[in-house]
């Protein structure tokens, strides 16, 4: 097993379906008010050089549930933000702590942070992934559509950004239809691309969303602009006009899809107002299962479950 949770490609399938096991079991545990301190003792530390609502309370809250404690530090108020090294923060926090969860922007940072630490390193967002949304959207699929989840059919529609870089490796390790459609100019990443093709994943990539979107049992979208690139909002509203998942495109879906949508939403951009408040909308389970997938995380790499 690995020691770190960095990207879904560097898991095996069966590891992330034992995940998968015990977000199950937790979830169920805390609904009916059972304890289940996994993690009794123990601290996490939440390193934030971004914005952020649903993964920090979701962190901080999972880990209270699991007996432990989490500590939210920010690059602005750590000597991180002076310039001290990934390499010597993550060495400090090894000698505290019992895992770190880390949401910058290089990936390449959290990858030397994770070389460095003695302890677990989790993913909470980089410019390149955002491995524990996936969990969070898979096991949302799970719930809803039950034991077909790899056998459906799912569509990206908008940037090729983070969450669609992890939708690919996600197509990767599990093995389900992903058709992703980006403007020209946004496509996925070419490296991740690459690698999934590698691994045998069947993605189709294509600039039409309505293509994507054809019988689609899961759809997908998220920001045009991601934290980072506020000052491309104008020219991005521009290139994505067209990528936006609303009555028509779910319409032109599977009758029964869901929608999926990592939050926070730009109402009337990405997603209508209409579709994140619809039916199909399964949005805040998906948010709430942020929490419960993060907790089979913490648990498996924190507390050898
Ligand atoms: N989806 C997600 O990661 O939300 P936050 O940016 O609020 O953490
Ligand atoms: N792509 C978005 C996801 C936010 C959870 C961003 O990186 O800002």
């Amino acid at each position: 097993m690995q020691k770190d949770f960095l990207a879904l490609t560097d898991w095996k399938r069966q590891d992330l379906e034992r995940m998968f096991e015990l977000t199950r079991e937790l979830k169920e545990k805390q609904k009916r008010g059972e304890p289940h301190r996994l993690l009794e003792g123990k601290t996490l530390a939440m390193l934030f050089e971004k914005s952020s609502t649903r993964t920090r309370v979701s962190f901080e809250v999972g880990m209270f549930q699991l007996g432990g404690h989490a500590l939210f530090l920010s690059s602005g108020t750590t000597q991180m933000g002076r310039g001290e090294p990934i390499k010597d923060t993550g060495r400090v926090m090894s000698r505290y702590c019992d895992g770190i969860m880390i949401r910058t922007f290089s990936q390449q940072l959290v990858e030397e942070l994770a070389q460095w630490s003695d302890i677990p390193v989790i993913n909470g967002l980089t410019d390149m992934y955002h491995p524990c949304q996936l969990m969070a959207d898979l096991f949302t699929v799970f719930e809803h559509k039950g034991e077909r989840f790899d056998q459906l059919s799912y569509c990206w529609i908008g940037d090729g950004n983070n969450m669609a870089n992890s939708w690919i490796n996600a197509a990767a390790v599990f093995g389900f239809e992903l058709r992703v459609a980006t403007p020209d100019g946004y496509r996925p990443d070419a490296e991740v691309v690459k690698r999934a093709e590698e691994l045998g994943a069947k993605v189709l990539y294509t600039s039409d969303p309505a293509e994507a979107a054809a019988g689609a049992h899961v759809l997908n979208t998220d920001v045009w602009a991601s934290m980072g690139q506020e000052q491309e909002q104008k020219e991005r509203e521009q290139a994505f006009a067209g990528y936006q998942i609303n009555d028509k495109l779910v319409a032109a879906a599977d009758p029964d899809c869901i929608v999926l949508h990592c939050l926070p939403a730009h109402r009337d951009e990405e997603i209508t107002d209409s579709v994140i408040e619809g039916p199909h909308s399964v949005v805040f389970d998906e948010a709430e299962n942020r929490m419960h997938v993060q907790k089979a995380i913490m648990a498996t790499l924190m507390g050898n479950r």
